[in-house]
């Protein structure tokens, strides 16, 4: 078995919480976000971008979630913005992962937005195969219409993911996964 496949079949995400600095340094992102480009993309429409959060540019796009958040809610307690100003702030880094397709091409948009997925997983994958702690995540605000204008997303786009970033404070232990029996058949005739 090669080494890739070895890794893959024990790979685990690092929770954001079991993150802290340093984060990978600005040739590291460029590298997870090569193996984000390089994924299969039926038509070659690179329907997706990414966009890198770090520094105080987590604290200015925190400000932004708690405003935010407030507007979603406006019984929330002054607490519970404070925990959405700093979302960004638990992980050294964050890279957006932007959907964009062009639902008129022939190319089914539902394989466009397919591609993005692909784009994140290869860049979860890269991060943790160099050692990083990484969390693919949404939350409620890749979903929010004020934090996308923000993030500078046009009309259409949508948040595939944040990819969370950083050094591991605690190894994951392993997950329940589900039975291979359950997931897995071997099609031999039509169904009844
Ligand atoms: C599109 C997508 C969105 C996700 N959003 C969240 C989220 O908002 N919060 C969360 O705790 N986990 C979220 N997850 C799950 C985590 O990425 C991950 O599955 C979990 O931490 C265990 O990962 P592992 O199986 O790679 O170890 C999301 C996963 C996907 C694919």
């Amino acid at each position: 078995m090669t080494e890739l496949s070895e890794f893959l079949l024990k790979r685990r995400s690092v929770v954001v919480r079991n993150m802290e600095e340093p984060g990978p340094s600005s040739e590291d992102l460029e590298k997870i976000m090569r193996a984000g480009m390089r994924v299969p993309d039926h038509g070659r429409l690179t329907p997706w971008r990414f966009i890198v959060i770090r520094g105080e540019a987590r604290e200015k796009l925190g400000k932004i979630l708690g405003d935010a958040f407030r507007k979603e809610n406006p019984d929330c307690i002054d607490e519970q913005v404070k925990i959405e100003e700093e979302r960004f702030v638990r992980a050294p880094s964050t890279i957006a992962i932007v959907s964009r397709t062009n639902p008129e091409h022939k190319i089914p948009e539902w394989e466009q937005i397919l591609s993005s997925g692909a784009a994140c997983q290869n860049m979860l994958t890269a991060a943790l195969g160099m050692g990083f702690a990484a969390q693919w995540i949404t939350e409620w605000y890749a979903y929010n219409d004020d934090v996308k204008t923000a993030l500078g997303l046009e009309s259409g786009d949508r948040i595939a993911g944040f990819l969370y970033l950083g050094s591991m404070t605690d190894a994951p232990s392993d997950r329940q996964r589900p039975e291979y029996e359950d997931i897995v058949s071997e099609w031999t005739e039509p169904a009844a």
